[in-house]
């Protein structure tokens, strides 16, 4: 059974340069007709929940749905889950996209948790990357949304963008701090294939700072957030005490979650599945009453447990001994000794008194662990 629930939106306003996410541009018919399909998917999908302690709606742009479509998601939630009392229910914002109606339908239907993305305060660094939104029109959004009674906020940002400077990117960082958000998201660019960014990359005519820069932003990054009272508990978030991302920790927890939409991913009773992405053969699957799934695999033996592995690597604590030999009835070193052994020679991985956990120094090479575990 699960008790946390991914609901995708794959609609965006236009596409960002950068972004290989599965998302289509909005039409509001289209998203009628989506939302009819994710209310079929919801029913098929109930009896495999108990009452719900996380639900994340992202996108895609959720937001962008009008405040009718937005009542009609949640009354199809509402109706289809039970919900804990004091589940953490988020949506994904774009700045730009919000008003007062649509943060009431929020607000009135249990969501307590909202995800800002900024990626960057300046205004021409924002329209390089093909954000749809300026600097000020963020700050608007974020006050919008404080006024109409949100404090729990994340704000996700890129550093690592082309021709980045460290000034430009301690500029946003201390906006963004000044706002005082109970979590910030800050990721390192990733240049994927199918994109524009990866394109013009490829054609010279996009410059990205060097390697050695990218870890410098990181490695501020950490102490800045750090000093003004944010807790790094994973590599790329950051929160306030007791503001980690609940959904969030269901993934690096490796636990159940249900995915629904188009090209969401869901992992239940052992069994990790993706949807298909395009919205056509998504609306024709559930019309059919079928689970619209594309690909499934049953993870159990030591696929599990390296895939639980690597995913509680990326928490701060790292990987709890008791959790792992509760779970999978050993200990973590019968499987992974060797390893372990290896990274922790390298300086990259240490055991405490009841974890093993990335060294500060892993934090920056995080993927050489992971590729091995893989
Ligand atoms: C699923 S997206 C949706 C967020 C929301 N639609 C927005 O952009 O405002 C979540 C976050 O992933 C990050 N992201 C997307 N593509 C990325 C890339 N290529 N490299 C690094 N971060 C990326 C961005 O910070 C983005 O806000
Ligand atoms: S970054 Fe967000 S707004 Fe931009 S295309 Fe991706 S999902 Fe849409």
């Amino acid at each position: 059974m699960a008790t946390s629930v991914y609901i995708h939106i794959p609609f965006c306003a236009t596409k960002c340069y950068y972004c290989a996410f599965n998302t289509y541009t909005f039409h509001k018919e289209q998203a009628k007709a989506y939302l009819h399909a994710l209310c079929t998917e919801m029913e098929l999908y109930a009896p495999e929940t108990a009452p719900l302690k996380t639900i994340f709606i992202g996108g895609g742009t959720p937001s962008i749905l009008s405040a009718n479509a937005l009542t009609q998601l949640f009354t199809d939630v509402h109706q289809h889950f039970q919900i804990t009392p004091d589940a953490e229910i988020t949506v994904e914002c774009n700045p730009g996209t919000v008003d007062t109606e649509k943060l009431r339908v929020m607000q009135d239907n249990g969501v307590n948790r909202l995800s800002f993305g900024l990626q960057a305060m300046q205004d021409e660094t924002l329209k390089r990357l093909g954000r749809i939104h300026t600097g000020a029109e963020f700050l608007e959004s974020y006050r919008l949304a404080r006024e109409n009674g949100f404090e729990n906020i994340n704000i996700d940002l890129i550093f690592a963008l082309p021709d980045q400077t460290m000034a430009a990117w301690h500029y946003t960082l201390d906006e963004v701090i000044s706002l005082e958000p109970t979590h910030i998201s800050a990721y390192n660019l990733v240049m994927e294939e199918s994109t524009p960014f990866y394109e013009w990359w490829q054609a010279d005519e996009l410059y990205l700072p060097s390697e050695d820069t990218e870890a410098d932003m990181f490695q501020y990054t950490i102490e800045t957030l750090t000093a003004h009272g944010y807790k790094h508990y994973e590599i790329c978030n950051f929160a306030k005490p007791n503001r980690e991302a609940r959904h969030n920790l269901v993934y690096w927890n490796n636990q159940p979650c249900i995915g629904l939409g188009a090209g969401a991913w869901g992992y239940v009773n052992g069994v990790r599945y993706s949807n298909v992405r395009g919205i056509a053969p998504y609306i024709k699957q559930l019309s059919h009453l079928n689970k619209p799934i594309a690909d499934a695999e049953c993870l159990t033996g030591h696929a599990e447990k390296a895939e639980t592995l690597m995913l509680a690597l990326r928490k701060q604590e790292g990987i709890s001994l008791d959790v792992y030999q509760n779970r999978f009835g050993e200990d973590i070193e019968v499987a992974f000794g060797s390893i372990l052994k290896k990274w922790a020679d390298f300086g990259l991985l240490e055991r405490t008194a009841t974890h093993f956990r990335l060294t500060p120094r892993g934090l920056f090479l995080a993927n050489e662990v992971f590729v091995e575990l893989m």
